[in-house]
C-alpha cells in the first residue's frame, strides 16, 4: 500500500495506549528486516531516515527504497525524516515524498526552535504532512554525559505547552532520560515529568529517542504516560554486526558471496524489531483491511525475553 502519514497511526497509538517502533535503516537490508517484522507481528511501522544515512545512502536513495518496501506491505508504512537539520532539508524531504517530517530545533535557543519549528510546520501541514519537534534535549553517549548534565538537559513540562501552542507541531520529542546510542540499557526514564508533559499538552503524541540505553520495564511505563512513538536504532545495528561477524567467522573464507553473509543480518534485525514491537503493544494492530484497529484497548505489554 502507499506510504502514510505518521499523524493517523499515533493518533490512535495514544488513544489506544500503545507505541508504534520508529526503526532507523541505513541499507536495503535493514528495510527489509524492519517491513517483514512488521508484516509478520500485524504492526504499523516508522521507518526513518537519519542523518548519518542521508550521508551513507543519499535522501533520494534512501526514500526510494523504504517506497519500495512499503508498496508491497499491507500494514501502514510511514517514511520520517529523523533529526532534521534545517528548514531547508524539511522541504526537500517533502519534496522526496516524506510522510513525516522532524526538525530539531533542541540545540537552538528557544525562540528560534519556537520560529523554526513553526515554519516547517505551516508548510508541511499544507501538504498533509506532520512534524515532529524536539524540545529538552536527548544526549549522546559518545559525548560522555554525566547524570546531572541529563538532567539539566529534560524538557520542561509547562515549556512543552508553550512550544507545542506556539509551534502546531504535531509530535514532540521529550528529553526525559535517555541518552543517544547507549551500548546497553541501563537508563530509567524519569516518568513523573512523562506524566507532567502529558497532562501539559495531553492530546499530543510524545516521542522517546535513544530507546536503546532504556530498561524495557521503564519503556512500558512510559508508554502508560504518553510516549506513543519509539526510535530504535543503536540496537538495531549491534544485531546487525553481530550477526555479520558471526557468519563471517562461519563460513570458509573462500566464501565471497556476501548475500550468504547479510541473510543472517537481516534475520537478526528482523527479531530485534519484532521483539520490540510486542513489547511497545503495537503488534496486532493492524485489521485485515490495513488500518490501525480504533478498537484497541489498553494493551499489554509482552516484556518477556531480553535478547534483543
Ligand atoms: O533518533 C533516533 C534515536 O533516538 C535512536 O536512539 O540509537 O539510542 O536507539 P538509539
Ligand atoms: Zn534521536
Amino acid at each position: 500500500m502507499p506510504l502514510v502519514t505518521s499523524k493517523e497511526i499515533l493518533q490512535a497509538a495514544l488513544e489506544g495506549h500503545f507505541a508504534v517502533g520508529a526503526f532507523n535503516a541505513n541499507n536495503m537490508e535493514q528495510v527489509q528486516a524492519i517491513v517483514d517484522a512488521a508484516l509478520e507481528e500485524r504492526a504499523p511501522v516508522i521507518l526513518q531516515v537519519s542523518q548519518g544515512a542521508i550521508r551513507y545512502a543519499g535522501l533520494e536513495f534512501a526514500a526510494a527504497m523504504v517506497k519500495a518496501a512499503a508498496a508491497e506491505a499491507d500494514v501502514p508504512v510511514v517514511l520520517h525524516l529523523d533529526h532534521g537539520t534545517d528548514f531547508d532539508q524539511n522541504i526537500r524531504c517533502l519534496r522526496a515524498g516524506f510522510t513525516s517530517l522532524m526538525y530539531d530545533g533542541s540545540k537552538a535557543p528557544y525562540e528560534e526552535n519556537v520560529a523554526v519549528t513553526s515554519r516547517v510546520a505551516h508548510i508541511a501541514h499544507v501538504c498533509g504532512i506532520p512534524v515532529e519537534a524536539e524540545l529538552g534535549r536527548v544526549l549522546q553517549a559518545a559525548d560522555g554525559v554525566t547524570d546531572e548534565e541529563v538532567r539539566a538537559a529534560m524538557t520542561d513540562p509547562a515549556q512543552a505547552r508553550d512550544f507545542v501552542e506556539r509551534t502546531g507541531c504535531d509530535t514532540l520529542a521529550i528529553a526525559c532520560g535517555s541518552v543517544h546510542a547507549m551500548q546497553s540499557a541501563e537508563a530509567e526514564l524519569d516518568i513523573e515529568r512523562i506524566k507532567a508533559i502529558h497532562a501539559a499538552i495531553p492530546e499530543t503524541p510524545l516521542v522517546l529517542h535513544g530507546s536503546s540505553g532504556v530498561k524495557e520495564e521503564s519503556e512500558v511505563e512510559a508508554i502508560k504516560h504518553g510516549i506513543s512513538k519509539i526510535n530504535v536504532a543503536t540496537m538495531l545495528n549491534q544485531a546487525f554486526t553481530r550477526a555479520l561477524r558471526e557468519s563471517l567467522a562461519a563460513f570458509p573464507p573462500e566464501e565471497s558471496d556476501p548475500r550468504k553473509y547479510l541473510l543472517a543480518s537481516r534475520d537478526a534485525v528482523k527479531e530485534v524489531v519484532r521483539h520490540k514491537m510486542r513489547l511497545f503493544g503495537s503488534s496486532g494492530t493492524v485489521t485485515s483491511s490495513g488500518f490501525v484497529s480504533p478498537a484497541t484497548t489498553h494493551r499489554t505489554a509482552d516484556i518477556g525475553g531480553t535478547e534483543a
